[in-house]
């Protein structure tokens, strides 16, 4: 008799690796060699503000505000300012003693008395700022001395909305898994942008227009993901939302509860790609249909498709592989499973398992909680 579980189940199996490895080919060979197409200025130094939000990092602070100092980029063209949301630490004391320090760069600390989230954090801030291009820098990140001229100097051309960096982690916590993961996205995220614009950015360093930040009403407030889905919006309204492959940024993780935080971060992704689903289904767009937004909108789909529901096929494929062994004693549905669990000695397979494990979970979770507000997770530098 035909196994038609088994069936099925390879099926779904297929469909599930098959899908983003033909992805990340195609984005690779066609996309990747593309040139960019944008009008890029290597002098080019506009003034610039830099938002700093911090809740409890008095470890970490007076290191990221060294980094920006020691950017080489005009001091005089640069305006930070650190948010601060009742951080019961001493994160605020230590903020104005750099400042006093510093006098040759322009510094504002704003309080908030009570913590309401990043996002609504950067949307005060936003009402201070006073450059045409606002950049989000995440207080564990760490830039190269270069990160503000390679991120400007793409703002010279019109056409681009929002700038983003790839990362890279320090040499702290499961680093092996961290880097592994990273290749394969660091990839897409370059080739995607090279295409159009990529809907996945990073809070660490995030450089926007304020005119279309205003456009949209700020950062959103009702999900996580600020970063990603801003770009994204900006890409949808027609500018380019890119990370060049030449700004590589470094972020410290996390030693103990690395899971967790890939979670909640995975949580605020699937966020930010349902929101964008809906927002699609309910316009569908008659506005700016050009190549270039459809090309937008396929890299929409198949991110939301992965996303969203690459990772149940799996998990739907692994209980039916379970049920046909169990239930139906199949022989080549447990010769299968074995071969899933044996492959996971190998590095890239492992990566990935934990990404699908990471999603699923995320997902489930996002049902009680957004993790709008989240803990401070242990970091430290090397
Ligand atoms: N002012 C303020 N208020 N700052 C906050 C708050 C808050 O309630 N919560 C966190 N921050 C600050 C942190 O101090 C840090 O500088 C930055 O926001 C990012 O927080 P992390 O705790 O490092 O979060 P993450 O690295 O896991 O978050 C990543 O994902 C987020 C969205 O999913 C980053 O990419 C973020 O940039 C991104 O927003
Ligand atoms: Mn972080």
């Amino acid at each position: 008799m035909i196994d038609l579980l088994f069936i099925v189940a390879l099926t779904l199996t297929e469909i599930h690796f098959g899908v983003p490895l033909m992805y990340y080919w195609y984005a690779k060979t066609k996309w990747l060699p593309k040139p960019w197409n944008i009008k890029t200025d290597k002098n080019y130094t506009p003034k610039v503000t830099i938002i700093i939000p911090t809740y409890r990092e008095a470890k970490l602070i007076e290191n990221r505000l060294d980094n920006i100092y020691n950017q080489n980029y005009p001091k005089e063209l640069i305006e930070i300012i650190v948010i601060d949301s009742g951080s019961d630490d001493e994160t605020p004391v230590i903020v104005e003693k750099w400042a006093s320090k510093h006098k040759n760069i322009n510094l504002k600390l704003i309080k908030e008395k009570e913590r309401k989230g990043k996002a609504n954090a950067l949307n005060h801030a936003l009402k201070y700022t006073t450059s045409n291009i606002v950049i989000t820098a995440d207080v564990d990140a760490t830039w190269p001395s270069n990160a503000l001229r390679e991120a400007l100097r793409w703002f010279r051309d019109p056409a681009v909305g929002a700038v983003s960096c790839l990362k890279g982690p320090t040499h702290s916590g499961p680093v092996g898994v961290e880097e592994g993961y990273r290749h394969y996205y660091n990839i897409l995220r370059i080739a995607e942008s090279k295409a159009y614009s990529t809907p996945i950015f990073h809070g660490e360093l995030a450089a926007f227009r304020k005119k279309l930040l205003k456009k949209l009403g700020g950062f959103p407030t009702d999900i996580g993901s600020d970063d990603s889905h801003t770009a994204t919006l900006i890409a949808l309204m027609g500018y380019r939302s890119i990370t060049p492959e030449t700004l590589w940024i470094k972020e410290i993780v996390p030693r103990k509860g690395y899971h967790a935080w890939r979670i909640r971060r995975a949580q605020h992704l699937v966020q930010h790609f349902q929101k964008i689903l809906k927002k699609a289904i309910i316009k569908t767009s008659k506005r700016n249909n050009g190549e270039a937004i459809k090309t937008f909108k396929t890299i929409l789909a198949i991110e939301e498709y992965l996303h969203l529901a690459n990772p149940w096929i799996l998990a739907i494929a692994i209980i039916l592989l379970l049920i046909d062994t169990l239930v139906f004693n199949s022989f080549s549905a447990l010769i299968t499973l074995l071969l899933g669990l044996t492959l996971l000695s190998i590095k890239k397979y492992r990566v990935w398992i934990t990404q699908q494990f990471h999603l699923i979970t995320a997902t489930l979770k996002n049902a009680w909680s957004k993790e709008i507000i989240w803990n401070k997770q242990a970091k430290q530098l090397d």
